[in-house]
């Protein structure tokens, strides 16, 4: 009989914690290949090991085991310089991107997208990597694929793809020049950027659909690895405050080309909310405008642990400390941007639709631990809409300020301490798991109680 394969998708906003997730499920060792669907460098998952940190931006999180095959597939968008910035960063800490795969149909995220994002992309907080204008032009059927690069003999096809760019590059640049009031891009600069780099991944690119079909006849088991999560679904997240691709289920279809149906698909989900970037965000504590201001850090920086005061301040109801709190202990900050995170309770609301569009058959609970010391915890578990008990996550975004969340409160706990077991939490925490599922509707297997791997309880 086959191995299973899974499905991790976000629950949530991103940044739910995924990359552990799928080291350890990897890392357990049934797992032979992991594949990137959807998204491109705007995710930023991360792994931590006992020699530090491995911030992952768009190679699949199996990279670190060495057995492992790693496909970027047809539904990511590559910037191929990114790529090759990351594959000679891993490289340097001893990390092999031999058993990396790239599609031959995934589009390049390229000089002109990057520099739309940066003009359009800041009224929706995007991570300004070019991901929603490289999108915009797959749809708008002008975009270069990594087939226009690399030819069927992995060589570079200088020819072909200088014309394409030379093409694209003049349209783009009547936009820069008239409508931005920009200079132009280069076309030139830009074919000898993404020549040099095709050197380093030209023997990595395959038709990953005939690939992961062949893998699958071949008994391999797969772990397909969602980025960002479902509110930031172009479709049913909170548009137009979105990710411009599908994730989930969804986007693992068209990402892989293949039919799959993996027989575990878990959602990951934080104990708690977070947000990067604009948009509604319901049960959220304290003001945007506020967070952006006062709790920002320099890069890699992180806010100082609350005070009693403090403390006794968020315990008190005043929710922008209650955010702070979250977001100082739980290093609440873009892996990608750095951009402090907004910070809420746990909206279930959000949770089970998640669960529906990926049909998700079991949770990963992350970042339990963060909620140590917080006397009171609040989980939304509906809203109200002017006297309206609603369950379904709305498609009105724009009204969504008028959306009142419905809280259940539940008793915190001191500390979990060392459980290495689930049996050994404080009451207050299994309590708080078992109303999650309860209220979710799905079985939680793993629960997350620090960033190390080793810091996973399974049920
Ligand atoms: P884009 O994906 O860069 O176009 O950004 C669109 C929205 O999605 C912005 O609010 C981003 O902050 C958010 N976003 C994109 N990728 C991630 C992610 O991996 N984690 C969290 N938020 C993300």
């Amino acid at each position: 009989m086959n191995k299973p394969s899974v499905l991790i998708a976000g629950a949530q906003f991103g940044d739910e914690g995924k990359g552990k997730i799928v080291d350890l499920l990897v890392q357990k060792g049934d797992l032979d290949v992991v594949v990137r669907f959807n998204g491109g460098a705007n995710a930023g998952h991360t792994i931590v090991l006992d020699d530090g940190k491995y911030p992952l931006h768009l190679i699949p999180s199996g990279i670190l085991h060495k057995e492992t095959i790693n496909i970027i597939a047809a539904g990511v968008v590559v910037d191929p310089l990114f790529l090759v910035k990351e594959i000679e960063n891993l490289a340097t800490r001893g990390i092999s991107c031999e058993n990396l795969f790239l599609s031959d149909r995934a589009h390049m995220v390229m000089p002109w997208h990057r520099a739309l994002d940066a003009q359009q992309g800041g009224r929706l907080g995007t991570t300004a990597k070019g991901i929603g204008p490289c999108y915009e032009d797959r749809a708008g059927r002008r975009g270069l694929r990594v087939g226009d690069l690399i030819n069927e003999d992995g060589q570079i096809d200088v020819e072909h793809f200088s014309q394409r760019v030379r093409e694209v590059c003049a349209e783009k640049n009547v936009q820069f020049e008239k409508v931005h009031n920009l200079p132009g891009l280069n076309p030139d600069e830009i074919i000898a950027e993404f020549v040099k780099a095709a050197e380093t991944f030209k023997s990595k690119v395959r038709d990953t659909g005939a690939m992961i079909a062949s893998l699958i006849q071949e008994g391999k088991s797969f772990l397909y690895e969602g980025a960002q999560g479902s509110l930031l679904d172009v479709d049913w997240g909170t548009y137009p405050y979105v990710t411009s691709s599908s994730v989930g289920l969804a986007g693992c279809y068209v990402g892989t080309g293949n039919c799959v149906l993996p027989e575990i698909r878990m959602g990951v989900v934080k104990a708690y909310g977070t947000r990067v970037g604009e948009g509604v965000f319901p049960a959220e504590l304290g003001a945007y405008e506020r967070i952006k201001e006062q709790d920002k850090v320099p890069p890699g920086g992180t806010l100082p642990p609350l005070t009693p005061e403090e403390q006794k301040l968020a315990s008190d109801g005043d929710e922008y400390w209650m955010g702070r709190w979250l977001r100082a202990v739980g290093a609440e900050y873009g892996t990608t941007t750095g951009r402090p995170r907004r910070c809420g309770w746990l909206d279930v609301v959000a949770v089970r639709q998640a669960v529906r569009m990926s049909g998700l058959n079991q949770i990963a609970l992350t970042k339990l631990d963060v909620l140590d010391g917080i006397p009171k915890l609040k989980v939304c578990v509906a809203y109200d809409y002017h006297g309206k008990r609603v369950t379904d996550f709305p498609a009105r975004t724009h009204h969504l300020q008028d959306y009142k969340p419905i809280y259940e409160e539940l008793e915190g706990w001191e500390t979990l301490g060392k459980a290495t077991d689930f049996e050994q939490l404080p009451e207050q925490a299994k309590t708080y798991v078992k109303k999650l599922e309860e209220w979710i509707g799905v079985s939680i297997k793993i629960v997350s109680v620090g960033s190390h791997r080793a810091s996973s309880l399974w049920r």
